[in-house]
């Protein structure tokens, strides 16, 4: 007999797990303890922004007309034992408040909500991104738990979906990676993943803590290339050279390729920043904090450029105070294709101005309504011709193609002054200029 799955948690990795685990044929139940998230999707709905999710959820959840039927939701946690043969936590973990370390209190009261309603064999997969040891501390707590004792098992399965890709990344993963302690769980595993495997989808099959690590020390190379090219844009920045050539140039070396050489405000969001630093904290715990140390060095490279972007702001409108100034700023998500705000350089670059005395106004295709809520005080507007209206200086800070393909002719009838900051390095300068505009970017002061 098939498989059954649930899945706990339903954010942006949670939602798209369900719906990828009802695409790949499962029968499929979904639960979260905020009530409204269950009603939304029981509806069809996504609670935020992600490419084709919408679409895949409606094509599976039951009372849809037309869908397979094969997905569910709900918010009860003996409901979602009794039905499942593997069980997926992807609740999140987000960093501590004034701590470096992850918050595992979702984690925890998520096994702790289900443990005791395991009542046969059983296995449990943690796909959120935790501290290392945390998987042989849950595994424990499980066995001690849960009624059916041993049989109800732990499994590693981390996750490394991209917003704006999830759907893609979560059908079509470029790996698996499973920790396991013993064959059931590994076999289980195949099972649920036969359809990417037979695909070509390689399966690496570890240890708990390896697994673990696997996403963390991912995450911490993607940053750490990101802040290597900032450091460049910085060095470029001081001697007049071309941080984008550069990028391009060593690119070219296949052992160092061009992805993730993009030099601008850099990295945000919810995993990235608070990854690199609960690996820090968790590495101090383990006594091995010397090996980690460069990731605070990735971590103010990161930080610093937010603050060159303000600066390079200032510079544009003359140098002096910001205050009385109009700055347009267009972007206001972590990253295009997303409406996610969380730890955003984009508004963070905005906020910091606005609070300097300017007037700032913002504009961003999907991210409106998360980044009002975060920074009511700032101004909103409902295009970026509206946001650009007579502004002094014009920042692009989210690479979003809606404003790759703005017409900087009429962009520029609407512009105060025709000034653009390229925050991401994402614009083509030539095409800018060629309207009138003063085109600046990080990291190319001459190009
Ligand atoms: C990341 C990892 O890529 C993913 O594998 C993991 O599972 C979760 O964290 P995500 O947070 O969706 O995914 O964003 P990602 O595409 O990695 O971008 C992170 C940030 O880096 C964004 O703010 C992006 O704008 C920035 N970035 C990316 C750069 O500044 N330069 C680049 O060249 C690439």
């Amino acid at each position: 007999m098939a498989l059954k799955i649930t899945v706990i948690g339903t954010g942006y990795l949670g939602a798209t797990h369900a719906a990828a685990m009802a695409e790949l044929g499962f029968e499929v139940l979904g639960l979260d303890v905020v009530p409204e998230k269950i009603e939304l999707l029981q509806r069809g709905q996504v609670p935020m922004y992600e490419p084709g999710l919408e679409e895949l959820l409606r094509k599976h959840v039951a009372g849809i007309e037309g869908s397979s039927g094969r997905l569910r939701f709900t918010t009860d946690f003996a409901e979602v034992a009794a039905f499942g043969d593997v069980h997926f936590l992807c609740v999140n973990t987000p960093q501590k408040h004034g701590e470096y370390a992850c918050d595992m209190s979702y984690v925890d009261s998520a096994i702790a909500s289900l443990a005791p309603h395991l009542h046969g064999p059983a296995l449990v997969v943690g796909k959120s991104t935790v501290p290392v040891g945390s998987a042989d501390r849950l595994a424990g707590y499980l066995a001690a738990h849960a009624p059916a004792g041993a049989d109800a098992e732990l499994a590693w399965n981390p996750e490394f979906l991209r917003e704006g890709f999830a759907v893609q990344d979560t059908l079509r993963p470029d790996r698996i990676v499973v920790g396991v302690r013993g064959e059931r769980a590994e076999k289980l595993l195949r099972e649920v993943y036969a359809t990417p495997v037979a695909a070509g989808t390689p399966f690496v099959v570890t240890d708990f803590p390896t697994a673990e690590l696997v996403k963390t020390a991912a995450n911490s190379f993607l940053a750490t290339k990101i802040s290597f090219i900032n450091a460049m844009a910085e060095v470029c920045e001081a001697a007049g050279g071309d941080v984008a050539r550069l990028a391009e140039a060593i690119g070219y070396d296949d052992r160092i390729g061009r992805k993730f050489l993009r030099a601008g405000i850099g990295f945000g969001g919810g995993c990235l920043p608070k990854d690199i630093r609960a690996f820090m904290a968790r590495a101090g715990e383990l006594g091995a904090d010397q090996a980690l140390t460069f990731l605070r060095e990735i971590d103010s490279i990161n930080m610093r450029q937010r603050g060159q972007m303000v600066e390079l702001a200032r510079q544009a409108l003359g140098g002096g105070p910001f205050l009385g100034k109009r700055v347009a700023v267009l972007g206001a998500t972590f990253k295009p294709d997303s409406d996610d705000v969380r730890d955003s350089p984009a508004l963070n670059v905005a906020g910091q101005i606005h609070l300097q005395g300017a007037q700032v106004t913002v504009y961003d295709p999907k991210g409106m309504a998360n980044a009002r809520r975060l920074f009511p005080t700032l101004g909103y507007a409902d295009s970026a011709a509206e946001a650009v209206r007579g502004a002094d200086v014009v920042l692009h800070l989210t690479e979003w193609r809606e404003f790759r393909e703005l017409d900087p002719e009429e962009l520029g009838r609407e512009a105060g002054v025709r000034v653009i900051l390229d925050g991401r390095n994402a614009l083509d300068p030539e095409i800018w200029r060629k309207a009138g505009w003063t085109y600046r970017a990080m990291g190319r002061p001459t190009a």
